[in-house]
């Protein structure tokens, strides 16, 4: 086990696209090729995962660290997968969404003092600083996205969104250069009017010695992305408008890991609150999602179910992946 976990955080603007089916799937394939895997839920104000696990009360959640002051290693719930263990944020209540910036910092460090392999952590809905925060903390995040034109903008508006906070608090104790990235809420501006381009010449303007760094940061900005609820050819070729986009007005390289299809396979193992990659490791979404999980890390995954049991063969790929 590796002493400092790889984080995969995983956000896009809106709700109900699958973030918390596919971190749970992704968490539960991981686990079952080998990894010591922590799946957080980490949309405070309406966390869902647990259901998605089988678990309809989770006996306590992260807030238990505030309140209870249990340890990092009490809240982990097992889950029945062998490898994969959980951290519920129920026990939400209105408002519970908006943490303040204390409790933020103490959440991030406990997730990165986790001991694991890879954490897991799915996020809330929306571009607040929080979930903007928690995104960032993971070098390799993942962005979700729907098909659909609308889906694909507020995606790309999620991504503006966090690469400026990243800039902004890179630049916090520079008031004139941060209120270049500040001036508005990056989500609601259209594409042209607020790019990389055009902060840039304005930074250079104000202190050019600032640009290197900047750039430094832009560059090692590099999201993966996946499309989920795929029903047609045309609808993959919203990954390449994505992609595309975020290099024009952005210009950072996203990391096209996949896409799932649209499935009922999918909405009812959420009903049957069995994970689908479990409930039919053979079914076209698993399929999608094992070769996401390739790309992810570099191997080649195969489950088979046969007789109730799952095999699982792993091939590490020769070719090189992601570098971080
Ligand atoms: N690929 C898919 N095919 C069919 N239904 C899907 C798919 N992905 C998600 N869903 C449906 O969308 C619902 C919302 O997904 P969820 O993961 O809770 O979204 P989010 O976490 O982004 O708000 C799920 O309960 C499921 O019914
Ligand atoms: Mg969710």
């Amino acid at each position: 086990m590796s002493i400092s976990a790889n984080i995969i955080s995983v956000g896009g603007g809106k709700g109900g696209i699958g973030k918390s089916v596919v971190s749970t799937n992704l968490a539960v394939g991981m686990a079952l090729s080998g990894q010591k895997v922590v799946l957080m839920d980490g949309d405070f104000g309406a966390s869902n995962l647990h259901a998605l696990l089988g678990t309809s009360h989770p006996p306590y959640g992260f807030q238990d660290l505030f309140i209870n002051n249990l340890s990092s290693d009490s809240l982990l719930i097992e889950t029945g997968i062998s490898n994969l263990k959980f951290i519920s944020s129920a026990g939400d209540n209105p408002g519970s969404a908006n943490i303040d910036p204390e409790r933020v910092q103490k959440i991030i460090s406990f997730i990165k003092n986790l001991k694991a392999d890879t954490i897991i952590l799915d996020l809330g809905p929306g571009t607040s600083f929080n979930v903007l925060d928690f995104f960032n903390i993971s070098p390799q995040n993942i962005v979700m996205s729907s098909p659909e034109m609308t889906s694909v903008m507020k995606t790309f508006s999620f991504i503006r969104a966090a690469l400026f906070r990243k800039l902004s608090l890179y630049l916090q104790d520079q008031p004139d250069l941060q209120r270049l990235v500040d001036h508005s809420h990056p989500s609601q501006t259209d594409v042209e009017t607020y790019t990389v381009d055009i902060l840039r010449e304005n930074v250079e303007k104000i202190d050019n010695s600032q640009i290197q760094r900047i750039n430094e940061i832009i560059d090692k900005f590099k999201p993966g992305i996946i499309i989920n609820r795929v029903r047609n050819k045309k609808d993959l070729l919203a990954g390449n408008n994505l992609v595309n986009l975020v290099k024009k007005y952005l210009d950072v390289d996203l990391n096209y890991l996949g896409y799932i299809v649209e499935s009922d396979r999918v909405r009812d193992s959420v009903e049957e609150m069995v994970p689908f990659l479990i409930k039919d490791p053979q079914s076209k979404p698993s399929e999608n999602l094992q070769q996401i999980i390739g790309s992810l890390t570099n191997t080649d995954l195969h489950l088979v179910k046969e007789d109730g049991r799952i095999f699982v063969s792993k091939h590490v790929r020769l070719s090189s992946g992601w570098d971080v």
